[in-house]
């Protein structure tokens, strides 16, 4: 590939810019100045650097954010700051979008790529990846209210039943939840429509995939591995 080209895809900019990059000195590949605007560069365990700082090639990107509240999943937010806020410019250029959305309130699990169809397969409704939630509640939590979340609730203008399984009690305020759809509100309606109100909510997985050992506000790029177990669980 073009370096401007190869440059370009990794987020640094226009077509225009790379070439000035380039033209600057600013570019090393695989450890060498590079200055020629018609070098081609093998995408295979491309190492690179700009301006000193170190990349790997990317084709696409799969990230895990420990989400912290007090953060938007928009790219506008209304009242909070955005978590893309929380990535380099590089990222949000080559157009890092969120699978599904945490409230700002919410902690814990976010996906974010810039692999369309990556984001879809996870998102459609259809596939039900299941999704798990740490809820801490105002009220204490009554056996009837787990049976009735179990069994499954029916919320405001949402079409069918919610329910949630593996249903946990972790302590008088806590329980662990898994649900497999993911409409507006979702927990905070079905703890609502049991007659208990949430007080803070964690996403501690999806699919398969654990939230990664990270404080809030750290992320990193997900392996292949860590990749294929957040599409796992729900229908393919
Ligand atoms: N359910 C909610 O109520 N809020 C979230 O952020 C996620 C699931």
């Amino acid at each position: 590939m073009l370096l401007e080209k190869m440059l370009q895809s990794q987020g640094f900019g226009s077509r225009k810019h790379c070439q000035q990059l380039i033209k600057n000195g600013a570019i090393c590949i695989q450890g060498e100045l590079q200055t020629d605007l018609k070098l081609r560069v093998n995408l295979e365990n491309l190492h690179f650097s700009v301006f000193g700082e170190d990349y790997i090639y990317r084709e696409k990107v799969y990230i895990a954010l420990n989400k912290p509240q007090g953060f938007e999943c928009s790219h506008q937010p209304q009242h909070h700051q955005s978590v893309f806020h929380l990535f380099p410019d590089t990222l949000r250029e080559r157009g890092l979008a969120a699978v599904g959305r945490l409230d700002q309130d919410t902690t814990g699990l976010l996906l974010l790529t810039d692999d369309g169809q990556f984001l879809h397969g996870l998102t459609h409704p259809k596939r039900h990846v299941p999704k798990v939630y740490h809820v801490t509640t105002v009220d204490p939590i009554s056996e009837q209210q787990l049976i009735a979340l179990e069994k499954g609730v029916e919320l405001h203008h949402e079409k069918g039943i919610f329910v949630a399984t593996e249903v946990q009690l972790l302590n008088e305020h806590q329980l662990s939840m898994t649900i497999h759809q993911g409409v507006y509100h979702q927990v905070k309606r079905m703890l609502a429509a049991v007659g208990n109100k949430v007080e803070s909510l964690h996403r501690q997985r999806i699919g398969l995939l654990d939230l990664p050992e990270l404080e809030q506000g750290e992320w990193i790029y997900l392996d292949p591995q860590q990749v294929m177990a957040a599409q796992q669980g729900g229908n393919s």
